[in-house]
This record gives structure tokens, sequence and C-alpha cells, in this order.
């Protein structure tokens, strides 16, 4: 039977952050280069068809932890018809080995914070494991900086996230780099983001 019905999911942050991410990515990734793209938990698939239809040379393969939201990704790749973006796979980041070979990047954009830390070292470990020399591992989200919230909202976001779950919440940057730097991911910029969050690239050394 044919299924007409629009399985995209939407998710308002997308919309907000896409285009602040891009800019950010735009400094990192190389344009006009055949690279490999790993997108770990790529939620509704917005973001996957956005950055995929603007690096063309680029082979975008998301994945998501959640098989129910596979529905959503691929619904947006059929309704972009961008043809660099491949189907989604399933990837829980503390599963070891990931099911992929090496990448040249690996982008996690708001996972960081709504998983437990285990989450973080499984990504590190993956990270590590599967980035080409020199590849790049990009984050988003927000962050403490030694410690401290950066701002009030995200006091009360943090708060919201510990309600349901008392194992999320917004993690300290300096512990996420130290978590990085034992998998051979070496941090190289962190740059202030719009609505209180960063983005943070890593590099994994030779
Ligand atoms: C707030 S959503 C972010 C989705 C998307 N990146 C975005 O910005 O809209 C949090 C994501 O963390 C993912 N996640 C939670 N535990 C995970 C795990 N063990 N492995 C991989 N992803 C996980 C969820 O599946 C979900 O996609």
């Amino acid at each position: 039977m044919m299924n007409n019905q629009d399985l995209r999911q939407f998710a308002p942050a997308c919309a907000r952050n896409s285009e602040p991410i891009l800019a950010v990515l735009n400094d990192h990734l190389p344009k006009d280069q055949k690279i490999n793209v790993l997108e770990i938990a790529a939620g509704t698939g917005e973001h996957a068809v956005f950055f995929a239809s603007n690096f063309p040379h680029a082979k975008w393969q998301p994945t998501e932890f959640n098989q129910e939201a596979h529905k959503s990704i691929q619904a947006w790749i059929d309704h972009s018809q961008v043809s660099n973006i491949l189907p989604p796979i399933g990837l829980d980041v503390c599963q070891h080995p990931w099911p992929i070979n090496k990448v040249d990047v690996v982008l996690a954009i708001n996972m960081i914070h709504i998983s437990d830390w285990s989450c973080t070292e499984g990504l590190m470990k993956g990270a590590g494991n599967h980035l080409s020399s020199d590849g790049l591992l990009y984050l988003y989200g927000p962050y403490k900086r030694e410690g401290k919230h950066t701002a009030e909202s995200n006091v009360d976001f943090n708060s919201w996230l510990k309600e349901r779950n008392p194992k999320w919440g917004i993690r300290d940057m300096e512990e996420v780099i130290s978590e990085a730097a034992k998998h051979g991911l070496e941090h190289q910029k962190t740059e202030e983001m719009p609505a209180n969050n960063f983005s943070m690239v890593f590099k994994k050394l030779s």
C-alpha cells in the first residue's frame, strides 16, 4: 500500500541553529574535496539534508540511536532529493566498534548533555578509533566553563534536564576536552554560538 504520509519531524532548534553551525563548518571542512562525514544522533534529519546540500563533495552518513527517528531522517532525505546523503544507520556511541570504516569528520550536535556521561566517553572513543589522521570532531551544544554555567538560562535548562534524567546535564567543557585527549583528539577551537551554545572542534592526531 502506498504511504503518502509525510513522516518528516521538525525540531525548532534545528531551524535556529543550522545557519550558525554551517558558518563554523564552512571554516573547518574542505568545500571541494571528497570527504566522508558521520553524523551522530541525527535526530529529525533536518541537519543532515541541510549540511549535505551545502557540502556537495561530502558523502554524508546520518546515524541515529533511536530507530523510530530513522523514518523522519529518511523522509527528509527523500523530500530533499539531496544525492550525497546515505540512508540512516543505527549507531549507539557506547557500542564499539561502530558499524563504519574510517571517516574524515564526525559531528555530534546537542547530544552530550542529553545522554549519560558514558555516551561522551563512548563518543570520544569511537571518534578516536574511526577518524582518519587529521580528521575532525565537531561538537555543538551548551557547556559549563571551568565548572560554571555561562548563562542563567542554562542553569534552568540544566535543572530541566536533570528532572528528566539525573544522569543528563550540561557538561564541563574542560572535562570534555580532557576526555577527547585520552583518545588522541586535540582541542582546536571553541567558538561562542547564539543562545549560549558553543561549537567545539577537535583534530585527530596522526
Ligand atoms: C536532543 S537530541 C539531538 C538530535 C539532533 N542532533 C538535533 O540537534 O536536533 C539528542 C540525541 O542524542 C541521541 N543519543 C542518546 N543516547 C545515544 C547513544 N547512546 N548513542 C547515540 N546517540 C544517542 C538521541 O538519539 C538523540 O538523537
